[in-house]
């Protein structure tokens, strides 16, 4: 069966990572979320008191950061590491979540995660989410879907989120956070957040989990399958 790769893009708290996760499970595929590669490379440098606007410290902060998912016991899906420790519960801090957008924004960091990412995805059989993905990392995937969420659900969605993680942020705050990130992911120089040309829009406002993965495993399933005839067809 023909293994393809799958792009979900999308404001913050739209349910990429949810969706992308659960569709990887169904189809048995790989899913990375490459928001935590960007969340754990802004931890690293906060740590090391390395300013987003630093380059050259930046560049050879890069240099001794290994990322990877690996398995761990207490979850069903491989988690961040940064150089051997598990980062995941650092990574979801406001602390992180405050400045990410603007690390981001840093040529350089974009360089190395992309690279990373497209090696991930050369062999297909990736659900990725992120903001850049399907015009920039996967700009030939065969699927690329664009979540949108309004604003009001998007911030019970992630309250729910870190009242689960036992993080205190209010309801104001999550709602600044969300906002200020869209714009800055929105306007930033370097790949902006954008719904490529041939991605499908699916407004997850008013579905439930279930329904918005079974949207997009539905699409998948028919290329997949066209694929698999064509395959057929031309040996
Ligand atoms: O998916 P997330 O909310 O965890 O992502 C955190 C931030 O990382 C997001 O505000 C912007 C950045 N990001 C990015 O620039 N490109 C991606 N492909 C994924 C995330």
């Amino acid at each position: 069966m023909k293994q393809i790769n799958i792009a979900i893009d999308g404001y913050s708290s739209c349910g990429k990572s949810t969706t992308a996760r659960f569709l990887a499970k169904s189809l048995a595929y790989v899913f990375i979320d490459s928001g935590a590669m960007y969340r754990a490379v802004t931890w690293y440098l906060q740590q090391a008191q390395i300013h987003y606007t630093d380059t050259p410290g930046i560049i050879k902060a890069l240099s001794e950061i290994h990322l990877a998912f690996l398995p761990v016991p207490e979850s069903e899906l491989p988690l961040i590491h940064l150089n051997g420790e598990c980062v995941e519960t650092y990574i979801r801090h406001p602390s992180v979540s405050n400045e990410v957008s603007e690390y981001s924004t840093v040529k350089e960091i974009r360089e190395v995660l992309v690279h990373q990412q497209q090696l991930i995805g050369k062999n297909g059989g990736v659900v990725m989410d992120g903001r850049d993905i399907g015009t920039v990392v996967f700009p030939e995937a065969e699927l690329k879907i664009f979540l949108t969420a309004d604003l009001d659900i998007r911030v019970k969605r992630r309250a729910l989120e870190l009242k689960a993680k036992a993080t205190e942020m209010s309801e104001a705050d999550i709602r600044a956070n969300l906002l200020h990130r869209d714009f800055v992911d929105m306007n930033r120089q370097e790949s902006p957040l954008r719904k490529a040309e041939d991605a499908i829009e699916i407004d997850t406002s008013h579905l439930i989990i279930e329904e918005q993965v079974l949207k997009v495993k539905a699409l998948a399933e028919k290329i997949i399958l066209a694929g698999s005839t064509e395959n057929l067809v031309n040996s």
